[in-house]
């Protein structure tokens, strides 16, 4: 029996950070030994919201880190395919036959859009950007991918693309696999300003790639609860990012506990805990870094890499839209007009 396959990625706007780790990265590296993995760099999605020469210059920079980054935290090289989605032009091509499998009110119904329309500025919904979840529908099915390990944002991207799949077997005959979700286990992780999801545009962002001094720059200048003044008043754990990233990263958990026992009593100040929030969490990076020198120091492999992926990935989606053609009876169309046009070759061409 064959593995099944595993398709997840991300857009290269920049460094993963520790949202995206809990939220995405922890789970894939679990996964990819599960599952025929691929991961796309997706630079189209990219464009839906961020879509300047500067942006679109910096691609090829972004897309090196993040690999990078996704290595440092624990894929290996050797179980995934990695390929940048505007290297593969199959997928606009399916992209455009998918579009007419859903509808806008459809698309209008999607929570993230309209999130993403705000977080970029955007007064209206761009017409990239409303068939965002179609695209991503058009990169799950041109590789027959049939997990989808992502974050919560992306849950109505995957629900959007099973509709999608079993429009098309329906209407075309069995041509994909309605692909399963897989939800990451954590929750959104809340940024060090406390104010929402962690996010490198908001500035509340602790980067994988962050140094040691950066982490504990980052974490004394957290959030915490605010009604505390001193430190022999009484605080207050739930809702506190600074104790949330102690559950999720500290392997301590000991310490944890007795740290938030203290801090409810008002017996311990906002610098004990946080000091030892950032020694946990640079122990928990330490790993990370040492991975990530050893691709630094050959990038040129990383870029390989990635060439490699894309022609595989290309090669695969190819076949997939001639599966794909065939079933709607595109390629048929064409090949009558053809067979016609040699027939009539052998006539004159215009009437004399
Ligand atoms: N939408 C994903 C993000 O938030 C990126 C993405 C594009 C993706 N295509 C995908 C994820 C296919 C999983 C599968 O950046």
């Amino acid at each position: 029996m064959s593995v099944a396959r595993m398709l997840t990625g991300d857009r290269p706007t920049g460094r993963l950070h520790l949202g995206h780790l809990v939220g995405s990265i922890a789970n894939r590296v679990r996964l990819h030994h599960r599952y025929e993995s691929f991961f796309i760099i997706a630079d189209l999605h990219m464009l839906t919201t961020k879509n300047t020469r500067e942006d679109i210059e910096r691609v090829a920079d972004n897309a090196r880190e993040m690999v990078t980054d996704v290595l440092a935290a624990g894929v290996e090289p050797q179980r995934a395919t990695f390929y940048l989605q505007s290297a593969v032009p199959e997928v606009g091509d399916l992209n455009t036959l998918l579009q007419n499998l859903v509808t806008v009110p459809r698309l209008e119904r999607v929570p993230s859009l309209k999130e993403m329309a705000r977080d970029a500025g955007k007064e209206e919904m761009p017409y990239g950007l409303l068939g965002y979840p179609v695209l991503q529908a058009a990169d799950i099915l041109c590789v027959k991918g049939q997990v989808v390990p992502v974050g919560r944002d992306n849950a109505a991207h995957v629900e959007v693309t099973r509709e999608i799949a079993r429009r098309f077997n329906h209407l075309y005959g069995e041509v994909f696999p309605v692909p399963e979700l897989i939800s990451s286990p954590t929750p959104t992780l809340v940024g060090t300003d406390g104010r929402g999801k962690m996010s490198k545009s908001r500035g509340n962002a602790i980067a994988l790639a962050d140094s040691p001094a950066e982490v504990r720059r980052k974490v004394r200048g957290m959030y915490t609860d605010p009604n505390r003044v001193r430190a022999d008043v009484p605080g207050s754990v739930a809702g506190n990012p600074v104790f949330a990233y102690h559950d999720l990263f500290n392997a301590d958990q000991a310490e944890v506990a007795e740290l938030k026992r203290r801090y409810q009593a008002g017996q311990v100040g906002d610098v004990e805990v946080k000091e030892k929030l950032a020694t946990a969490l640079n122990r928990y990076l330490d790993p990370i870094r040492e991975r990530r020198a050893r691709y630094e120091a050959d990038p040129g492999l990383v870029d390989q890499l990635i060439v490699e992926g894309t022609e595989r990935t290309r090669a695969q989606v190819r076949q997939t839209l001639l599966e794909v053609r065939r079933a709607m009876g595109l390629t048929s169309a064409y090949s009558r007009i053809r067979r016609r046009a040699e027939r009539s070759r052998a006539r004159p061409v215009a009437p004399a």
